[in-house]
């Protein structure tokens, strides 16, 4: 990602918000308190990368002071952005980024998490924040083992859509996580988007097989869309522009729409229609079992990832 302009990530967000506010107070848990943060409590993010601008920028624009917010990050030029751009301190040093935190945010690639870790350690052992992980296979037992078990930790998965305040994110914690600190990290995901709560660590694996690499499964069937498109004879740029903007139109109406997408799907299916002629090839190619199987093998490959970090 070195040298990527990274600040035009987050310049799309109030766009999308404002574009669409009925989805996403459709999209939103009503269980989730999407207000600012009552007090604003010091949060330091590890990484100042991609995930860790679109949540700085997420809660910025949800009321949070830029003042209460840190970030660690080994580039200068990174460093003069996020600061330019967020009005957040910024510093080299992990160690001093956390100083003062009551939540430190680790958004860094996994493969490089048991070191920053290692460097943590003995800072997060006098501060005891909430620690929130968003790396992708990194277990709580994991991050435990590299910290000490005294630390209230929240594993978190979001994913891309985050970038655009329109993302899902699962969340699961360790037992030392009380509520206030519960409360906390939900407010926090669900600025970027809907937040749920899963009981069972184990079912993290089938979140990042849903919600993380979800977006990637829309992407394909978009991609497909438009390649049937042209082979069917259309130019590739209106191809392209159809399919993209069916799929955003569809999904923007089931966001927004109290029907579930069967329902929507069965609305837009007329007897012996052309619709119903192309779902029923779907059907013969048993295009639920397929998407079971895919599934299926991204959440093995999920606990694969995570043993690979042991
Ligand atoms: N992007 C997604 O869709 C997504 C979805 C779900 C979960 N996640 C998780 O989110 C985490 C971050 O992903 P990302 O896409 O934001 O990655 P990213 O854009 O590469 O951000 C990681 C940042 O960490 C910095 N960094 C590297 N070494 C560091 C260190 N020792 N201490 C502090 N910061 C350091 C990197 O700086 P340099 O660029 O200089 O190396 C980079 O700015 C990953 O663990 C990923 O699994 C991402």
């Amino acid at each position: 990602m070195r040298g990527e302009p990274r600040s035009r990530i987050y310049l799309v967000l109030p766009l999308t918000l404002q574009d669409c506010p009925t989805t996403r107070d459709t999209m939103t848990t009503a269980a989730t308190d999407r207000s600012p943060p009552a007090a604003h409590p010091n949060i330091a993010f590890i990484g100042g990368g991609n995930m860790a601008r679109s949540l700085i920028g997420a809660l910025i624009a949800h009321g949070a002071d830029a003042g209460s917010i840190t970030v660690a990050e080994p580039r200068a030029d990174a460093r003069d952005d996020l600061a330019r751009e967020f009005g957040v301190r910024t510093y080299a040093d992990n160690a001093d980024a956390v100083a003062g935190a009551e939540c430190v945010l680790l958004a860094v690639k996994p493969q490089i998490m048991r070191d920053v870790c290692a460097q943590l350690a003995e800072p997060l052992r006098e501060i005891r924040p909430l620690l929130i992980s968003i790396a992708a296979g990194v277990r709580i037992d994991q991050l435990q083992r590299w910290l000490g078990a005294h630390l209230a930790i929240v594993r978190c998965m979001p994913n891309t859509p985050a970038l655009i305040g329109a993302g899902a994110s699962g969340l699961c914690v360790n037992a030392r996580v009380g509520a206030a600190q519960r409360a906390l990290a939900e407010r926090i995901f669900s600025a970027a988007g809907i937040v749920r709560w899963i009981d069972d660590e184990a079912q993290m694996d089938v979140v990042t097989a849903v919600s993380g690499s979800g977006p990637a499964y829309f992407f394909l069937l978009t991609e497909a869309m438009e390649d049937a498109a042209v082979s069917l004879g259309l130019p590739r740029e209106t191809a392209r522009a159809l399919s993209m903007q069916t799929c955003f139109g569809a999904g923007r109406m089931l966001a927004s729409s109290n029907e579930t997408a069967s329902q929507l799907r069965a609305r837009v299916t007329s007897p012996h229609g052309t619709t119903e002629a192309a779902l029923q090839v779907f059907a013969q190619g048993d295009l639920h079992a397929l998407v079971l199987r895919a599934m299926k093998a991204a959440t093995l490959r999920g606990g694969e990832m995570s043993a690979e970090l042991d």
